[in-house]
């Protein structure tokens, strides 16, 4: 392609794709003779010049449509792809579309609520004093702040980890099952559960697919997976927390030992980011012109600590957290820190919990019932991951149940279910929207999630 020649006619054989007009700019020559177009598809944009041309069949008419075209409109365009050359330096130019037609298929408002290029600002951007807007006024508009670069690749990532995800359980032996989403008590025991009359009957939204999904283990399925979402009725006004959000889950029968499931997260999920790394480069470049963050530090071989040895890091670190409590935000990302420090990664499972702070279908270990056969999985010191072995025996779980205030008739038919034959198993949860914002390093989940709900957020 030299000299600005034409190199391709862009003649679809069937209908083109519709776009967005972006910024519909005045004519750079004069007032008529030309008008240019950003047009963009998908993380894609491309510059379009109308001109007046006798030879291109371009009237002034057509040069004065294209110059009062709203932004954000969708047009179709018709024309030549060409590689300008600088007339000063002679060096050639990003490609051009040297317009023929140009059909408007759907106009935009005159003025938008909210600009693609403001939604897509830096923070050094804004703090050159460029106009942005907060994360408000992007959530507010959301159709609109989705069409970035940015966020464009952050949906796509979240697809890639699904993919992933999908393909490393199938090929293990995996079958996909949907649990249901209407329950008559809470999966997870306390109170946040979104309450509902369900023809009559008490009944609430599921906070996780905890309890169906090993009511399939019992059904002899062995190994099972869900995606699905879930709800939490918790006022957490946090960057990660959400009212709904997507749950990964995992369910499997055991054989010996909990670490079986360990194992699985700590193959799984290297092959997740893997798979984004080899799909989403350019997904990934776009998210980082943004928001600037550091490839995600992880081990080919996970790296498992056990709870204690991770309080043990702490306390020489001068950091004092209670062996048998919980870690807290601050502790937890104190101790991805000493763990990035010490073992060079940024992802790694930490195991045998507390009992005291788990579920109460939580097995408990054989040799000290005050830990249990559980555990956590972090990315950059934030949890994705809660897993554990379950409890397979009726009145072990009655008893827990009814020690952590549950009130057992409303889970009947799910202990029930270990009364006819269970195998020893178990499983984990994985927060999806907590995934793609810690490995792209984002500081709020509501970036990551399509449309947030969160305690003040219902719409759109
Ligand atoms: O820790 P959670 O509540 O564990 C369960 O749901 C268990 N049934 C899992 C299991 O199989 N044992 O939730 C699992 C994960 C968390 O690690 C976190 O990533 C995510 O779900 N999560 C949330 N994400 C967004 N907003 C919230 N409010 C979340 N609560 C949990």
């Amino acid at each position: 392609a030299k000299n600005g020649k034409k190199v391709s006619t862009v003649k679809p054989k069937r209908r083109p794709k519709s776009k967005e007009v972006e910024r519909p700019s005045k004519g750079r020559s004069g007032p008529t003779k030309k008008g240019f177009l950003i047009v963009r598809q998908k993380g894609s944009k491309v510059q379009c010049v109308v001109a007046e041309s006798k030879e291109n069949h371009v009237s002034v008419d057509m040069v004065k449509f294209v110059r009062q075209l709203n932004r954000e409109s969708f047009v179709d365009v018709i024309g030549y792809v060409v590689l300008p050359k600088d007339h000063v330096t002679g060096a050639t130019q990003q490609v051009e579309i040297q317009v023929r037609k140009v059909y408007c298929v759907n106009s935009a408002l005159q003025m938008l609520p909210l600009y693609v290029e403001d939604a897509a600002r830096s923070e050094a951007d804004i703090q050159a004093g460029k106009p942005g807007a907060n994360q408000d006024t992007r959530l507010n508009f959301r159709v609109i702040d989705l069409r970035t670069p940015t966020n464009q690749g952050i949906f796509s990532i979240q697809s890639w980890i699904q993919i992933g995800w999908r393909e490393c359980l199938l090929r293990k032996g995996f079958i996909e099952i949907h649990s249901p989403k209407l329950l008559a008590g809470s999966s997870e025991g306390g109170s946040a559960v979104f309450r509902l009359d369900y023809k009559g009957q008490p009944a609430c939204l599921a906070q996780s697919p905890q309890l169906h999904k090993q009511m399939a283990i019992c059904a002899d399925f062995e190994r099972v997976f869900e995606v699905g979402a879930v709800y939490r009725a918790e006022d957490s006004f946090t960057h990660r927390h959400l009212c709904e959000f997507i749950g990964l889950d995992v369910e499997m029968a055991i054989h010996k030992h909990y670490s079986e499931i360990m194992d699985l997260v700590g193959e799984l999920f290297p092959f997740i980011f893997n798979k984004i790394n080899e799909n989403c480069q350019k997904e990934l470049e776009a998210i980082r012109k943004q928001y600037p963050f550091q490839p995600l530090k992880f081990l080919p071989k996970t790296l498992k600590l056990t709870f204690a040895e991770g309080i043990q890091m702490l306390k020489e670190a001068g950091v004092q957290a209670d062996p048998l409590g919980d870690l807290n935000t601050e502790t937890e990302r104190k101790l991805g820190e000493l763990v990035r420090e010490k073992y060079d990664t940024e992802f790694y499972i930490l195991h045998r919990y507390p009992s005291a702070v788990r579920p109460f279908y939580t097995m408990p270990c054989a040799d000290d019932p005050n830990y249990s056969n559980s555990f956590d999985v972090f990315i950059r010191g934030e949890e994705i991951i809660s897993g554990a072995q379950r409890v397979h025996d009726p009145e072990l779980l009655t008893e827990q149940a009814k020690r952590f205030g549950i009130d057992v008739e409303t889970i009947k038919t799910y202990i029930d279910s270990f009364r006819y034959g269970a195998p020893p198993h178990g499983g984990f949860g994985v927060g999806l929207e907590r995934v793609v914002m810690l490995f792209c390093g984002l500081n709020n989940i509501r970036k990551t999630s399509l449309f947030s709900r969160d305690p003040l957020r219902l719409a759109p």
